[in-house]
């Protein structure tokens, strides 16, 4: 690696100075990464209200609107200038703190405690991947669920040479502490990097109150032991809880001012949370005990500075987009109406599975409670098998995880009308299949 750019030596400086923790979690690349700011930018920053600014890469008219095709532009209401020009590599940083205030009220417990301000990235894959550039080397285990979704393999394994330490997610129908505690404190003490998504993909679950704090505890004991955590939040479908009793914030709320050898990262994004899959915003936000505005603001700068590496800048229409849109009188009621659609689909699977009685026979649910999808275990059965046939023979298409014998059901994306028969076609799959 080339030598340490004088911005990254003092962004660490400053990292070390505040948090020894954060500076020993950092990986390679995030030891080096910097946003530069005293180039290309900061020279396009001082040329901003000069008569001419002949520095940036960006067209425009001699009347100094951006230069666009009508034929896009006559498609966008917004205006043009919070459209077509680049977003700034750390987002918009109206939308940046309209988020920040949203986490606060979606999440009471964080109080005013100091935390990151989030910083865009190009959807919550993107800022996987960056967490991934930022804190973790080749070679690095990882502790994660052993149902997780699948594409942390090519986030993390393929792309940053990292090793998969799963722990057991249910037993007895439950958060399998145990296995969680065992896992995070295995020996040798040092470096941890814990990865958690809840609601979980592919399983619907989140934690109960009481699993969420056996889950607090056992992270915070590990930090209390010695151990330097970074623990990695995929919070991809917060909100979508359907039952009383589980854990309906972040963890981030809680793990964001645990302990001072804890850093907690929040991974979280309007793909899921506000029904814009193809827009391609999420965000990364920072929390560890103590943390000051000037370690935050370092580690916004790092990030930064990876997005700049990588993508330059996430999407400006989709950002300017949502962030006019959560002005809008009507946001709220409206994302009202899509949870409540969620849920009560949500509902007609738990009413099915409860009045046939039969599928027991080839197939029982995994707990499930919140999220896009549920999971069905089948007994004794060639799992490929029961997917192809209700492919082939009853029109039906679902998730096949084979090496756990598992069918995975989105019920966010199936019809009210149509979930009944997509659970006897698979019980009719299963019996096929069965005979
Ligand atoms: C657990 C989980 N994390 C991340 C993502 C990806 O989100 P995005 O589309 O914002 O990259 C998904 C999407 O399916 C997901 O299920």
């Amino acid at each position: 690696m080339a030598t340490l750019n004088p911005q990254a030596a003092e962004a660490n400086r400053i990292i070390k100075a505040i948090s020894p923790t954060v500076y020993e979690l950092l990986s390679k690349k995030g030891k080096a990464i910097y946003f530069p700011r005293k180039g290309i930018l900061a020279q396009g920053m001082a040329a901003k209200d000069k008569d001419i600014n002949a520095t940036i890469g960006t067209a425009y008219e001699d009347d100094g609107q951006p230069m666009v095709l009508p034929s896009v532009a006559s498609h966008i209401q917004l205006d043009s200038k919070d459209v077509f020009p680049y977003a700034p590599s750390e987002g918009s940083k109206p939308l940046r703190d309209k988020w920040k205030e949203l986490m606060m009220k979606k999440n009471p417990s964080l109080g005013m405690k100091e935390f990151s301000v989030p910083v865009v990235t190009c959807g919550v894959t993107h800022g996987l991947s960056t967490a991934g550039y930022l804190f973790v080397d080749e070679g690095d285990e990882i502790i994660l669920a052993d149902l997780y979704w699948e594409n942390y393999d090519l986030v993390y394994t393929n792309a940053y040479d990292a090793r998969f330490k799963f722990f057991n997610f249910f037993k007895n129908r439950v958060f399998d502490i145990d296995s969680f505690r065992e896992t995070v404190n295995t020996k040798p003490v040092g470096k941890k990097i814990v990865l958690l998504n809840f609601p979980n993909n592919p399983s619907g679950y989140t934690p109960t109150k009481e699993a969420a704090k056996e889950i607090i505890n056992t992270l915070t004991g590990a930090a209390n032991a010695g151990n330097k955590l970074a623990v990695i939040l995929d919070d991809s479908y917060f909100g979508l809880d359907f039952e009383a009793g589980i854990f309906n914030e972040s963890l981030f709320s809680q793990l964001a001012h645990a302990h001072e050898n804890l850093l907690a990262i929040k991974l979280d994004g309007i793909t899921k949370e506000e029904y814009a899959w193809g827009f391609r915003v999420g965000f990364v936000t920072y929390g560890i005990k103590n943390g000051n505005n000037e370690l935050y603001k370092a580690l916004e700068e790092k990030t930064a500075g990876a997005v700049r590496g990588n993508i330059s800048n996430a999407p400006n229409l989709s950002q300017s987009l949502l962030l006019s849109a959560i002005k809008s009188p009507t946001y709220a009621n409206e994302k009202e109406r899509n949870k409540r659609v969620l849920k009560e689909r949500y509902l007609k699977v738990k009413e099915t599975l409860q009045n046939h009685k039969e599928y027991s026979k080839y197939f029982e649910a995994l707990p499930f409670n919140s999220g896009y999808f549920m999971c069905i275990t089948l007994k004794g059965l060639d799992t490929d098998k029961v997917w192809d046939l209700l492919l082939k023979k009853y029109s039906t298409g679902v998730i096949c995880y084979s090496e756990k014998n598992l069918l995975r059901i989105a019920f966010a994306s199936t019809p009210m009308n149509k979930i009944e028969t997509l659970f006897n076609n698979i019980y009719s799959a299963c019996k096929d299949c069965a005979s």
